[in-house]
């Protein structure tokens, strides 16, 4: 729906309706002369403003209503599993909100679904302390220390049985969330159990998340944020493409997901949440299943696998009932965690130091399996390291067919002693990636072979050094190729330069046509050189030059960490290109300037002074600066990446605000889009009032200009 703008005449007919059906006659007359007469300048503009007032309240109902159906449909859709409407029917619903809050910014909610993904990124996060210390569970292997956790409690209790209620243990990461009066107000990690962190921006990514409960409550629900395992592989894959570091298991992934210091990185990826227990709250609760009830009923994600048993021979039986069907779980657990059921009784057991007595964690071993080594190969890395692969005869595990497992280095393979032809126990480290546990030696026939390192490149032939105080072999030529496919591909990658279309095979490809020896090439490459390729169509070789060319603007951040210097990841990166601005200045540095920034250590420090010395950098800079690459970094990024909100609104600010200077504040309405003027005139859309506002408030007053205090102001500056 589109809320219509009304012409001021239209408008003034209704009004003048509506005085003529009240009987206000004087009046009526009065108006009728005016506007005849072409006088009636300030009664038009107090009708103008009475009907912004009612175009005003008519969108906040449809706001209302849009934000109340969009939570519903999120609900049913990332909650329940249970959609009502298409995808498209809900952009459609949410496109429309956009809309409405863009044309009435002061309609803006904290609480608006469109507000889940703000703010610019954080410098870093807030420490905040649980007001009630979130512990940790103590652990149990063997259904033996389960009947002595039960026996224990039993006789601290002075009770024959008690009732269990048992969950399931996610693997992910312990999150509090605070509700004030129903609003979701502030969340934070675990930390050390005491101090936490403040992660508020990225939870509120979590779509499962409501921002408002369906009850003014104020409460702290506490439950673990993790990824569904096909989530997290896809995540995966899509890293290994881009060339980024993997994460190890999808704990790693949803840990690192959260401390994102830019939300805008959290909401891409896929985190969900259960909740599973409570800090501080005044409910009337008195078992721990009406508590996870009453989380439900506010719409908050508990996890439906759940089950009250009475005694711990029952819980017994939740434990094993899982054991083999956990694998048939969208998401890992590494166990199940048993609790008394009784809210009073947990009191009164209360806990040590470092985890309740009222709860323990069933740990189940992590799943094994044999298979054979059928050969091990190696791989030849970015940075030259030549790494040994177990090729293995495929095998199920924990989710997944499995028919690689990395070896690392040599000494692994010597310490494991594996050789070509072995029977082998492997398992999943962190439930996901494959590893080698044992060598199964009584299964030897005598036809297994020893594997040698390699003494030569297996991609270029160069001989290969195992440099002191490293376990890898590395091949040193700089113009090894495989070592080249991998930095172009590298060089490419999303976080990098963010080439589309430049993935392994078409490096591999460039490579192979002898159309690209460095990351410079890329730049001098023509359509007319790539179209005859076999693989790439004339389309796609245009699509590539044009995402080539496009990615020469990219701040210089991106451009170091493309340039794959060792050790310096993205976030090194990052600082460097902020400190010195430019790659020249950055060139020139010597080692001291380089450590004296925070966080940067002796070893990147060593390794970015020697990478700007190698005449083969000399070379490749030059390149790419003839070709027109950026080389600085801009210094207000994160201000020009502020959404232009106020877009076409102006604004004149009358008296002092507490918050900012006037200066400040003229900015701030300038960097969303917005224009300050100097005096009120009807082309002002918002007069800020601040304290002593003088003659500008009763001119604004008297144009129906709409006066607005600095609370207000700071609102619709999403601060
Ligand atoms: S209760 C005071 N319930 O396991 C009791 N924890 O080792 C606090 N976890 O960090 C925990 N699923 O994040 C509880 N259903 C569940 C859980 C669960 C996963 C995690 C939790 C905690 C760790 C304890």
């Amino acid at each position: 729906m589109q809320v219509k703008k009304e012409s001021a005449a239209a408008a003034t007919k209704k009004l003048v309706c509506v005085m003529a059906i009240y009987g206000n006659q004087a009046l009526f007359l009065y108006f009728c002369r005016e506007i005849i007469n072409g006088k009636g300048e300030i009664q038009k503009r107090q009708v103008e403003s009475f009907v912004k007032k009612e175009q005003v309240n008519e969108a906040a109902a449809r706001i209302a209503q849009l934000r109340r159906e969009i939570e519903e449909h999120n609900y049913r859709y990332h909650v329940l599993d249970d959609p009502v409407i298409s995808d498209s029917e809900f952009d459609a619903l949410m496109r429309e909100l956009i809309e409405l809050e863009r044309q009435y910014p002061e309609l803006q909610s904290e609480d608006s679904p469109t507000r889940r993904v703000g703010g610019a990124p954080l410098p870093g996060f807030a420490t905040l302390t649980h007001k009630i210390p979130m512990l940790g569970l103590d652990n149990a292997f063997a259904l033996e220390e389960l009947r002595e956790f039960d026996r224990r409690l039993r006789r601290l209790a002075g009770l024959s049985s008690i009732d269990y209620f048992c969950e399931l243990k996610v693997d992910g990461l312990a999150v509090s969330l605070q509700y004030e009066e129903g609003l979701f107000v502030r969340g934070s990690t675990r930390g050390d159990g005491f101090t936490g962190e403040d992660i508020t921006s990225n939870l509120r990514t979590i779509k499962q998340i409501p921002l408002r409960l369906p009850e003014a409550v104020t409460l702290e629900a506490r439950g673990e944020v993790y990824i569904n395992r096909a989530d997290f592989e896809a995540m995966n894959e899509q890293r290994r493409q881009n060339g980024e570091p993997l994460f190890a298991n999808p704990r790693n992934a949803a840990a690192g997901s959260l401390r994102q210091l830019d939300p805008r990185v959290t909401a891409s990826r896929s985190l969900r949440i259960f909740l599973y227990g409570m800090g501080e709250h005044n409910l009337p609760l008195k078992t721990h299943a009406e508590l996870l009830d009453y989380l439900e009923r506010l719409r908050l994600p508990v996890n439906k696998n759940r089950a009250l048993c009475r005694g711990i021979d029952e819980a017994w039986e939740f434990c094993l009932s899982w054991q083999d069907r956990r694998s048939e779980l969208p998401y890992e657990i590494d166990g199940i965690v048993i609790k008394v059921n009784d809210l009073a009784l947990q009191e009164r057991l209360g806990n040590t130091a470092r985890s309740p007595r009222w709860a323990i964690a069933f740990k189940y071993p992590p799943e094994e399996k044999r298979t054979k080594v059928i050969d091990i190969q190696v791989n030849v890395g970015r940075t030259g390291a030549i790494t040994p692969v177990a090729i293995l005869e495929p095998v199920f595990i924990s989710g997944s067919t499995v028919q690689r497992a990395s070896l690392h280095n040599e000494d692994i393979i010597a310490e494991k002693g594996v050789m070509i032809g072995d029977t082998v126990v492997i398992r999943k480290a962190g439930e996901i990636i494959p590893e080698v546990v044992r060598v199964l030696k009584e299964e030897r026939t005598g036809e297994e072979k020893p594997f040698r390192m390699p003494e030569k490149c297996p991609s270029c032939g160069a001989a290969v050094h195992r440099l002191p105080g490293e376990a890898a072999r590395r091949c040193l030529n700089p113009s090894c190729p495989a070592q080249l496919v991998e930095r172009i591909v590298h060089f490419a990658s999303r976080r990098a330069m963010d080439i589309e279309g430049l993935g392994p095979a078409v490096a591999e490809l460039l490579w192979r046509e002898g159309l690209v020896r460095s990351v410079a090439d890329l730049y001098y490459l023509e359509v007319s050189q790539l179209a005859p390729l076999e693989r790439l169509a004339e389309k796609s070789a245009s699509n590539l030059v044009a995402a080539i060319e496009k990615s020469k603007g990219h701040p210089l951040h991106r451009l170091l960490f493309g340039l794959g210097i060792r050790f310096v990841g993205e976030k090194a990166a990052r600082l460097l290109a902020e400190h010195f601005l430019t790659l020249d200045k950055l060139r020139r540095a010597e080692r001291e300037e380089l450590t004296a920034i925070p966080e940067i250590g002796p070893k990147i420090a060593d390794a970015v002074y020697r990478f700007f010395r190698e005449p083969e950098t000399e070379e490749l800079l030059e390149k790419l600066e003839k070709a027109g690459v950026n080389f600085s970094e801009p210094v207000a990024a994160a201000a020009a990446a502020a959404a232009r909100t106020l877009e076409g609104k102006t604004f004149v600010f009358s008296g002092a605000l507490e918050r900012f200077t006037r200066d400040e504040a003229a900015e701030l309405v300038r960097e969303r889009g917005g224009k300050v003027a100097s005096s009120v005139s009807r082309k002002t859309d918002y007069l800020v009032a601040g304290s002593e506002p003088g003659s500008k408030l009763a001119r604004a007053r008297e144009l129906g200009v709409e006066v607005i205090d600095e609370e207000t102001f700071i609102r619709m500056l999403q601060l």
